[in-house]
């Protein structure tokens, strides 16, 4: 017994640690990969909640394609693996993928983060023979103006939602554009069409943008307004004159720096040249 107490207790010591090791890694990983935890576990439940922003049934095309009858013309493993994670299916350059994706508009179907199990009871659904009603309401006329001070925050949204200058930067905001948590969309597929940017600010799918939203939705006045903002700006593209802007405020800087090193450097000259012209002076008494 006794001889084996030593040995026992290292090895409890190295289980000890083990078990740690692995519940902060757990607990660390928890939080950081956290997702919203799933509504439901059915297909068609699933299919409202992540799929109906961009996706109807027998309903006409809306962001993405209509998907009546997918099941019967696309493969099987295909639907499976493209439902799981069309980032992947789309960068390895799968052909069906890159059709798709050219065909409408460039717009790439999110990884919406979804199990196999739940992939599974959405093929379940959508070879069901279900079917959905058709897109969305149509926007009102918007005006660009209002779009963007919704955009960068000189009006209030209606429902208090964040400003997208706040993580968004978009051609024509002038040279220091907006923040970079979400992408530039001066090149975004969902500001080419005002069904797409509908039905995608209406209920987003994605992760930040679906929790923003969710509780803070945008008016259909303010879609329309934001939407005709977006939809010229990103024709614009970034003009010469922001490179130009961009110059100038480095010159500044520079000059700024300069003239901070001056009034520092004076002071420290002075600092030196003082006690020295006083002990000079107090030798001459
Ligand atoms: C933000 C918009 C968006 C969301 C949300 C979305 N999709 Fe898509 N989906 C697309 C686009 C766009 C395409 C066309 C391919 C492309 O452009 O990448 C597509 C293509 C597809 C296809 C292939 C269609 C065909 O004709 O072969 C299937 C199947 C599909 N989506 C299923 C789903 C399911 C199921 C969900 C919900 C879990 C979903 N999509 C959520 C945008 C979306
Ligand atoms: C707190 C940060 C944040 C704010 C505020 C925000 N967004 Fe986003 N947005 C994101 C992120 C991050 C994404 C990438 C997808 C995701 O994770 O939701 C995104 C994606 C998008 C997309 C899809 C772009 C593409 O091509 O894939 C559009 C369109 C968009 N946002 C529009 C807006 C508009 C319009 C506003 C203001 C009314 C706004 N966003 C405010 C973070 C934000």
């Amino acid at each position: 017994m006794t001889e084996n107490a030593k040995p026992s207790s290292i090895s409890r010591n190295i289980l000890f640690g083990l078990t740690l090791a692995v519940t902060v890694l757990f607990v660390v990983t928890s939080v950081v990969f956290a997702k919203p935890p799933v509504q439901a576990s059915d297909g068609e439940a699933l299919f409202k909640e992540k799929c109906v922003a961009c996706h109807t049934i027998g309903g006409g095309d809306l962001v993405g394609p209509d998907l009546q009858g997918v099941t019967e013309r696309q493969d099987q493993a295909w639907l499976k693996q493209w439902i799981l994670a069309p980032d992947q299916v789309l960068a390895s350059g799968d052909p069906i993928a890159t059709e798709l994706f050219k065909k409408y508009n460039s717009i790439p179907m999110p990884n919406l983060g979804l199990t196999p199990d739940q992939v599974d009871s959405l093929l379940a659904y959508l070879g069901g023979g279900a079917t959905t009603g058709g897109a969305g309401a149509e926007l009102p006329a918007g005006d660009a103006t209002s779009g963007k001070a919704y955009f960068v925050g000189d009006k209030r949204l209606e429902n208090g939602g964040p400003h997208c200058i706040s993580c968004h930067s978009i051609a024509g905001l002038g040279s220091l554009g907006g923040g970079n948590l979400g992408p530039d969309l001066t090149t975004s597929g969902f500001v080419k069409s005002s069904a797409a940017f509908a039905s995608f600010m209406g209920a987003p799918s994605t992760q930040t943008m679906g929790a923003i939203w969710a509780n803070t939705p945008l008016t259909p006045q303010e879609q329309a307004d934001l939407y005709a903002f977006l939809s010229k700006a990103s024709v614009t593209q970034r003009e010469p004159s922001a490179l130009l802007q961009i110059a100038i405020l480095a010159i500044i800087g520079a000059a700024a720096l300069i003239a901070l090193e001056q009034f520092y450097w004076r002071k420290r000259l002075k600092g030196v040249r003082k006690p020295m012209i006083e002990r000079a002076r107090a030798l001459k008494r």
